[in-house]
Parts: structure tokens; C-alpha cells; sequence
């Protein structure tokens, strides 16, 4: 048993419809075998609990684990390649880098990398999007159970508009996911999703191939793009001609469910938004790739009125870094700015959006996302080094939404001293 005596702050309930952000300036999470067992001030858990071991963490900021709903492992290494769309980013930088990633060794250094991101930043928990090789989605799940985070992945697939040596067909890729499957779904904290790259790259039969493993292996996850970019979504509705919109291209293959993460949804159809809240089908947004990509901005406020469940994704090498705080503030400016009327956000939405959400997203809600009892300790201590901006900012704000405010302002990955995923620490 480890009592951890922290400032704390999470969102246990949602901010879109009501909620605060839950503070404590001196309180005690009492940990017993990776769960949250008490949370109560400091005083009364260490009268309770004379002999456990206590760690004080109160120079810093405790906050729960960040869950990234969309982050692409093949893409670290061309983070920040800025100035293009979509269409012509894709061609430029990571679909040359991806080919790579057919060379199992390459494939496993670009994975540590990848991990090494996620945890400097604080993530403990991600829906990943994988590689087109079997082997490299293999070396990441390796790499993710080695690292001890909470992986969700799958084998990429497409059939056209994509170079050739990314390219696969329905049988060769039905054999490889199944047998992905059979290794790594369920396997410790990993899971498995079906992920076409996107409709511009699929056809009907190979969207259809993803539907048929999700029927054979309930449970399994499906992760992939919508409505990104103006040229992306007529490119879609003239390749399938026969379908209502974007959207209906994946539900036509029964693609769609509550084990769904769609990233982007920067350009929907009201009836796209009804269709992804009836099925309980998530949107990642990912602000800092849509500013980068100039994809356009994101309707957070239809999305929330229409019922679709949202949470955030770093999109890295289309966004801009692993840092969901800088996700979390870029998603406040665009709502902002955006001309079409934003939803004016405070500090809370965006620890709910970079947590609770993540959690809600990724149906782990019952384990992680915020630091109630009964969930698990999976945590970040925020401690930015003495005197940095940042620290002086902690020390002087008006209130703990303030702090808070300035975490999402300021904080870096150079902010993030430690790391925890079910009690064990990943960093630090
Ligand atoms: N759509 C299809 N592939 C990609 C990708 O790698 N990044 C982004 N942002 N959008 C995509
Ligand atoms: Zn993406």
C-alpha cells in the first residue's frame, strides 16, 4: 500500500453538462495493488495507515493519466512537416516514411521512439493508429507491453490511391489482422483495432473484410478517418457513389459501434452527427493537425448538441507533438476564433477532454480518467522546474482553475516528472 499526498485536480464529472473540475490542495490517494483504495486529506489516511510507505508529491500537480484517441506510431519521425493539405502532406512526408516500415527492424526503433513520445508527455492510455506491415504492428504491441501502456492498434489497410508498397488486398489482410488478433487482443492493457486508412483508400470489399472481423471477434476496436479535408470528402462521395456520405461508407460495412474512433469529423452532415450519436460512434479531434493541415475548424458545438461523444487526439505527424496540453489549448483557441461560432471552453473542459473523455472513448471509464476510488493509478505528476514560468505561475494563480488554465497554457512534456500506469511508474 503506497499513500500518494498530492494537489490533485480531475473532471469525474463531465463539464459539457454541468460539472467543475474537482480539486484537493492536500490530499492522500491511497493506492493498494495498482487500485485507488481511499481518497481523503492527508491527516486521516496516515492516522488510518501509520505504516505505509507515503510519497509526497506536492510539488507538483497531480492529474490523471492523458488518453490520446488518435496518434499515428509510424509517424514520429516527421513531425512538423508544415505547409501542405491533406492529400498533398499524405504524398510528401508519411506515406514515404510508412513505406519504411516494411523493414521489421526500422519498424521497432520507430516504435520505441513512439512510446518514448507518449509517455514524455504524460499518455497513458492511446488508440494508436498502426502500420500497413503485420510485423510492425506486431513490434509496436511488443514495444507497448514492454512500455506498460494502455495500446489500442491495429494493421492499417488500403487497397488504392496509396503508393503501392502500402497496398493490400482482402485476404492477405483478413489472415494477418486475424492472426494480430489472436496474438495481442486482450493481452495485458493491449487491444486490438480494425483501421482502414480512410475510404479515399478503400474500397467497398475491403472495408466489408474490417466489418467481418469485428463480427468475428466481438470486442475488437475500429479506428479511422472522416471528413478531414474539403478535397479528401468529394474524393470519397465519388468513389462511392452509392453511399449517403462519408460516414455511411464504414456503417454500410458495419464498421460503426461504441468500439469506434473516428478522427477529425472537421466537415460533417447533420445526419452524419445523428448517425455517429445512435451508434455511439466517438470523434477524435485533434486541433493542432487541423490548424497545421488547415483542415478547417472543428463543430465542437454540433457535435455536443447532437449527442456524439468526443475526446482528443494528438494526430501526431499531422498535429504537432505528443503534448495533450497543447491539444487541450489549441482546441480553446479554435473554438475562439472559429467564425462559425465556437464553444467557449475553460480550463476544465480541457482536462475533461484530455482524460474523462479519452476514458469514455475508449470504454475504460470504469478503470481510468479521473482519481476516484475504485479506479486505477494511472496518473501524472505535473512539476515544472523551479522558477520556470510555469512553476511561478502555479505557485501565484488565483485559483486552482487558473492552475489549471496555465498547465494547459504553459506545460510541456518538460513538465511531466513522473508517470504512473496502474501504480507502476512508466517515467520518472
Ligand atoms: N487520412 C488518411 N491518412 C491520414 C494520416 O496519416 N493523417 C491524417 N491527419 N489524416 C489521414
Ligand atoms: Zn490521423
Amino acid at each position: 500500500m503506497v499513500i500518494y499526498r498530492a494537489r490533485v485536480f480531475d473532471t469525474p464529472d463531465n463539464p459539457f453538462t454541468g460539472g467543475e473540475l474537482r480539486s484537493g490542495s492536500d490530499l492522500a490517494l491511497v493506492v493498494d495493488d495498482g487500485v485507488i483504495t481511499e481518497r481523503t486529506d492527508f491527516d486521516s489516511a496516515a492516522a488510518s495507515h501509520p505504516d505505509a510507505e507515503v510519497v509526497d508529491l506536492r510539488a507538483g500537480v497531480l492529474i490523471p493519466g492523458l488518453i490520446d484517441t488518435h496518434v499515428h506510431f509510424p509517424q514520429v519521425r516527421i513531425i512538423g512537416s508544415l505547409g501542405r493539405p491533406l492529400l498533398e502532406w499524405l504524398e510528401h512526408s508519411p506515406l514515404p516514411e510508412e513505406a519504411k516500415l516494411a523493414d521489421d527492424a526500422y519498424a521497432r526503433s520507430v516504435a520505441t521512439d513512439f512510446l518514448t513520445g507518449l509517455t514524455s508527455a504524460g499518455t497513458t492510455s492511446a488508440m494508436v493508429f498502426g502500420a500497413h506491415f503485420p510485423g510492425a504492428v506486431d513490434a509496436l504491441f511488443s514495444e507497448a507491453e514492454t512500455a506498460g501502456l494502455r495500446i489500442t492498434s491495429g494493421l492499417v489497410t488500403s487497397d488504392r490511391n496509396l503508393p503501392e508498397a502500402l497496398l493490400t488486398d482482402v485476404e492477405t489482410s483478413t489472415a494477418a489482422g486475424q492472426a494480430l488478433i489472436d496474438r495481442w487482443h486482450g493481452r495485458g492493457r493491449l487491444r486490438y483495432a480494425v483501421t482502414p486508412r480512410f475510404s479515399f483508400s478503400a474500397g467497398q470489399e475491403l472495408l466489408a473484410a474490417g466489418g467481418q472481423l469485428v463480427a468475428d471477434n466481438p470486442g475488437i476496436w475500429v479506428t479511422s478517418h472522416l471528413n478531414e479535408n474539403l478535397d479528401e470528402v468529394s474524393g470519397v462521395a465519388q468513389q462511392f457513389p452509392e453511399a449517403i456520405d462519408y460516414l455511411d461508407t464504414y456503417d454500410r460495412a458495419g464498421l460503426l459501434g461504441r468500439h469506434t474512433i473516428m478522427a477529425h469529423n472537421v466537415h460533417p452532415q447533420d445526419r452524419e452527427l445523428q448517425r455517429m450519436a445512435e451508434t455511439g460512434t466517438v470523434a477524435a479531434h485533434c486541433p493542432t493537425s487541423n490548424s497545421a493541415l488547415a483542415s478547417g475548424f472543428f463543430p465542437l458545438r454540433r457535435h455536443i448538441e447532437a449527442g456524439v461523444r468526443v475526446a482528443l487526439g494528438s494526430d501526431v505527424g499531422g498535429g504537432t507533438g505528443f503534448s495533450l496540453f497543447k491539444e487541450g489549448v489549441q482546441a480553446y483557441f479554435m473554438q475562439q476564433l472559429d467564425p462559425s461560432g465556437g464553444l467557449p471552453l475553460n480550463s476544465a473542459h480541457l482536462l475533461y477532454l484530455a482524460t474523462a473523455a479519452g476514458a469514455d472513448a475508449l470504454e475504460l471509464s470504469d478503470q481510468v480518467g479521473d482519481l476516484s476510488v475504485g479506479k486505477r493509478f494511472d496518473a501524472v505528476l505535473v512539476r515544472p522546474a523551479e522558477g520556470q514560468p510555469l512553476d511561478v505561475g502555479l505557485k501565484h494563480a488565483g485559483s486552482d482553475s487558473d492552475a489549471l488554465a496555465k498547465i494547459f497554457a504553459m506545460g510541456t512534456p518538460a513538465d511531466i516528472a513522473q508517470v504512473w500506469v496502474d501504480g507502476d511508474l512508466v517515467k520518472g
